[in-house]
């Protein structure tokens, strides 16, 4: 985890001369408590080399696991696989189903709730005055729009928080897995997932026996061509929502915030002509921060890339914030500017079947938030520096002070 600790600057820096090598560079694998170690990976980050990864899902396979390290396959048996670690054909089915979700009418009913949820952040700001970014805004949009989104009734939203605070109290741990408090965050976390599970499950038996009009029902009821998803399935798509559109979003906010503090000039610009900009600024935000850091593949046969003779069963490591600063693709891509042409960074998964499910969804919500803080609050500023998760996956923002 010592790279992880490392300043930003010096860690885009180790990636600059990464991407100077001839070809990538293997490392061992961490150990991590309960995990069995793997065998190590190579680290992708030229931009090239990532879009090449995503787009070919044949020979850069999500299976058995996209995260690193690989879940203990008691986790799948429990709670399901999430989509993100399977291939064709179960991921293709899956992600015909769940797309329902994402579909520019479901998309369209969304859009009022998180406008209803934004007004509601700023109103609680004003009346609570200036402290912790996160706590007080960004950590309370996501959440609400995929309760939003799920159909969770709204007097069930206290009970379906309170089990993510859980969550996300773990996912802040640092150190060693086996200390007591540690252990007592795992198990919290653990019954979190699971009251959640049941919570959904519960919830799509009912939709079955009586469909309405929510997305649940249009995820357990069959489609034309006879596709639907089990219960068990709906529960691990829930636990996906959570963790995939969750601490994302919060963190592009957070950090969002920040770099619109940082760089007045490029502010400036954007209230000069907010509809025009505010799409660009998302994506070069997204482009910069990577709120993702990295997803893995794992090679289903031998394969040549970038100089490199992999074997098959040999795992890659797409790491997003190193191909987003490729100076092959992006000019001064250390310069945060939101007029720049960002369309093909990789901050959302580069092409390929596992690119983000929930762009869009993201987008919106953060151009909502975005423009009830900015015109209500024009004040609004971040102060000092944030307090950052150590992890190798989420840039994750603690704390952020504010003020407005
Ligand atoms: C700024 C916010 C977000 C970022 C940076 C982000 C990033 C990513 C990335 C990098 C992947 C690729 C995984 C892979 O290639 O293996 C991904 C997949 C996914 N994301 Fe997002 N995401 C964001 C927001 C969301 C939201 C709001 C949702 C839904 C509520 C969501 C749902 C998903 C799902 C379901 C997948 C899996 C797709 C699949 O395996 O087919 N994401 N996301």
């Amino acid at each position: 985890m010592e790279f992880w600790s490392l300043p930003a600057g010096e860690r885009l820096a180790e990636f600059a001369r990464l991407r100077t090598l001839g070809t990538p560079v293997f490392y061992a694998e961490p150990r991590v408590p309960f995990v069995r170690a793997g065998k190590g990976f190579y680290a992708l980050v030229r931009h090239e080399d990532v879009q090449a990864a995503g787009r070919n899902a044949k020979v850069f396979s999500s299976e058995p696991a996209a995260t690193s390290p690989e879940p203990p396959p008691w986790l799948a048996f429990f709670f399901g696989t999430p989509m993100v670690n399977m291939d064709d054909p179960r991921h293709g089915r899956l992600r015909r189903i769940v797309s329902r979700a994402f579909s520019p009418r479901m998309l369209a009913k969304i859009e009022i709730d998180i406008a209803a949820t934004a007004t509601r952040i700023v109103d609680d700001v004003l009346a609570a005055g200036p402290g912790d970014f996160v706590e007080q805004v960004a950590a309370r949009l996501p959440i609400q729009v995929i309760c939003a989104m799920m159909g969770i009734p709204e007097q069930t939203r206290p009970y379906v928080l309170r089990r993510i605070d859980a969550m996300t109290e773990y996912s802040g741990v640092r150190g060693s897995l086996l200390r007591p408090r540690t252990l007592r965050l795992l198990y919290g976390n653990l019954k979190a997932i699971v009251d959640l599970h049941r919570l959904v499950a519960r919830l799509g038996r009912a939709r079955l026996r009586e469909p309405a009009d929510d997305l649940i029902s249009s995820l357990v009821n069959a489609n034309v061509d006879g596709e639907r998803l089990s219960v068990k399935e709906l529960g691990s798509f829930f636990d996906l929502l959570l963790v995939a559109g969750n601490e994302t979003t919060r963190n592009a906010l957070a950090h969002g915030l920040k770099l619109l503090t940082d760089h007045p000039d490029q502010r400036a610009l954007l209230m000069a002509d907010f509809d025009a900009r505010i799409g660009g600024a998302i994506e070069e935000i997204v482009r910069y921060v990577s709120p993702i850091i990295q997803f893995r593949r794992t090679l289903t046969e031998d394969f040549e890339l970038d100089g490199n003779a992999f074997k098959q069963g040999d795992k890659v490591v797409l790491f997003y914030p190193a191909a987003n600063r490729d100076p092959s693709v992006f000019k001064d891509p250390d310069v945060f500017d939101i007029t720049r042409d960002s369309r093909q960074h990789v901050g959302f998964g580069g092409p390929g079947p596992h690119m983000c499910l929930g762009a869009n969804l993201a987008r919106m919500e953060l151009k909502i938030m975005f423009r009830e803080l900015l015109s209500r609050l024009p004040d609004i500023r971040t102060v000092g520096e944030p307090e950052l998760l150590l992890s190798n996956f989420d840039n994750g923002v603690l704390h952020q002070p504010f003020t407005f």
